[in-house]
């Protein structure tokens, strides 16, 4: 499958069924993760993989979005390793890094025959509160992964594209 074909195929799983996901697939996932690409290759990212249901259950307490995932990777950065932006005081890359980091999970979850949605409806202060983080990590998404279940499809919003001409700019 192509890339494109692989990214057109992917919509928001907002509907899990309860069968774990695989070691070997999350181990896939976990190495795209590894080699996505950050600001002068700092690697500021944390990966926290929450399957325990203790974990599971304090993450449906923050959010409705979990949609009944029993695996979840929460994204979060290090303000200690990030890249800092010596041309203008106080840009850095954190979020940017993190957000590349999810973007090659979700498209290897995908790769693996699961589904995913990233998950941006949370509270992240709170949330790094009550999984005990240190003050210097810095959630920034959630993204629940597993096997669709049968009767989940596309939310009306996906394949909603703005037109090339509306998009794109040439200059
Ligand atoms: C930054 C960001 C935050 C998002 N937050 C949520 C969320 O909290 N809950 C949810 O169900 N979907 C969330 N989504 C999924 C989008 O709604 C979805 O990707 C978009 O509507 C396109 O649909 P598709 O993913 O099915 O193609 C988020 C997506 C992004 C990129």
């Amino acid at each position: 499958m192509s890339f494109l074909e692989l990214a057109k195929a992917r919509f928001s799983t907002r509907k899990f069924t309860n069968q774990a996901v695989e070691d070997e697939k999350l181990a896939k996932i976990l190495e795209a993760a590894k080699v996505a690409p950050t600001a002068k290759n700092l690697q500021p990212q944390k990966i926290y993989v929450i399957q325990s249901k203790e974990g599971v259950d304090k993450l449906n307490e923050l959010t409705r979005c979990i949609y009944g995932a029993t695996t979840v990777l929460m994204v979060a950065y290090d303000d200690q390793m990030d890249w800092q932006n010596p041309l203008e005081e106080g840009v850095h890359s954190g979020e940017i890094d993190a957000a590349i980091v999810a973007t090659h999970m979700m498209m290897e979850a995908q790769e693996q025959g699961l589904g995913s949605c990233w998950v941006g409806w949370f509270p992240p202060a709170e949330t790094a509160k009550v999984f005990a983080l240190p003050p210097n990590i810095h959630p920034v998404m959630l993204l629940p992964i597993g096997y669709p279940a049968e009767d989940c499809h596309p939310a009306k919003l996906h394949n909603q594209y703005r037109e090339d001409a509306e998009m794109v700019r040439m200059l």
